[in-house]
């Protein structure tokens, strides 16, 4: 196995590789670093075959979407990832294999809710969650601090004390830890409950990333073009969010409100379906299309999407085009199928 980390900076990106059969898959690709890394696999003669996020990133922008496009390599994320670029969605104990490599995936969220980790060998790629002497933070984009401990302590820390941690960030220079040094040494998590840990990192204040705003929206909707104008956080922030036991409530209500579904229309289409009655606009069409929509400016809509995230972009721009009572499907029609609820032209599967 061929493993190199490649950016050499705060923000990891590692490189694995089959060396026999010249196959490689890259972890948590950064944006601006595209041409080092296809220098990089020419140079070592290597075919990248996969890329995986390991959760939706805040603070950089992904270089998926773009190396997906130029290599043919498929991006694969965990299933509540919220993007419709993803090519290959995996869940906790599913395995990712590159020629003689092999990833099991640990689901571990907390930092956000489509944080995953990768196991392999004698190693682990803990991406957010756990990091060398601290953790990432939990307090927005979905980040849960308790599910964080829980992903922690019971999943990461069940690996082989001599296991390798490599983290998607360090901002101290280290490169490297072992889950025992983590499990004895990590002043954030080591020795406190899971009480003890939601009060610390509830007691810590943040500042939002730099570049969030240029970043988080584009790496949830694949959108990233000059004509989408995102919503502000505190925006997205007043969205209404709705419990899919709502939204099933109005279906039989007497007047209905509009549901307007804004993925893909492979998507809509696809295996989760979509909620009958429900009228499709990608998010990417949605300020140009408005004009359909007319009718709705003062009836209650409700926005869709996949797991919630890229609708409640949508809800958000609709809110401030005057829309007046625009509200968001919560946890997306994951949580919609999740619960049983009807869906029309899911593919047998
Ligand atoms: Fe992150």
């Amino acid at each position: 196995m061929l493993f190199q980390e490649l950016n050499g900076t705060k923000c990891k990106t590692y490189l694995i590789a089959d060396k026999h059969v010249r196959k490689a898959l890259l972890i948590d690709p950064v944006k601006e670093n595209i041409d080092r890394y296809l220098a990089f696999l020419a140079y070592q003669k290597l075919n990248l075959e996969a890329l995986v996020d390991t959760h939706t990133h805040a603070d950089h922008s992904t270089a998926g979407f773009e190396l997906q496009r130029l290599t043919g390599a498929r991006l694969i994320m965990h299933r509540r990832a919220p993007v419709p670029r993803v090519d290959e969605h995996v869940d906790d104990g599913d395995t990712i294999r590159v020629g003689d490599v092999t990833l099991r995936v640990l689901y571990t969220p907390g930092h956000t809710p489509d944080s995953i980790s990768l196991y392999t060998a004698d190693r682990v790629f803990t991406g957010d969650v756990l990091l060398i002497g601290g953790t990432g933070r939990a307090d927005f984009a979905g980040g849960d601090a308790g599910q964080q401990y829980d992903s922690i302590t019971q999943k990461l820390f069940s690996l082989p004390d001599e296991t390798l941690v490599f983290p998607s960030h360090d901002y101290r220079g280290n490169t490297q830890s072992t889950i025992g040094q983590e499990k004895r040494h990590n002043p954030r998590i080591s020795g406190r409950t899971r009480k003890e840990y939601i009060e610390l990192m509830n007691s810590i204040k943040f500042p939002l990333p730099e570049k969030i705003q240029e970043v988080l929206q584009p790496n949830q909707t694949a959108l990233d073009d000059d004509r989408t104008a995102f919503p502000a956080l505190a925006e997205l922030n007043q969205v209404r969010q709705l419990a899919p036991e709502e939204v099933r409530a109005y279906l039989d209500a007497e007047h209905k409100p509009l549901l307007l579904d804004v993925r893909e229309p492979d998507e809509y289409q696809g295996e989760l379906g979509h909620i009958p009655g429900s009228l499709l606009i990608p998010l990417g069409e949605l300020t140009k299309r408005v004009d359909e929509l007319e009718a709705y400016k003062d009836r209650p809509v409700i926005v869709i999407c996949r797991a919630g995230v890229r609708s409640t972009t949508a809800a958000a721009i609709l809110t401030g085009l005057g829309f007046e009572h625009v509200s968001n499907l919560k946890g997306g029609m994951l949580d919609w199928n999740d619960k049983k609820f009807p869906v029309e032209a899911r593919t047998p599967s």
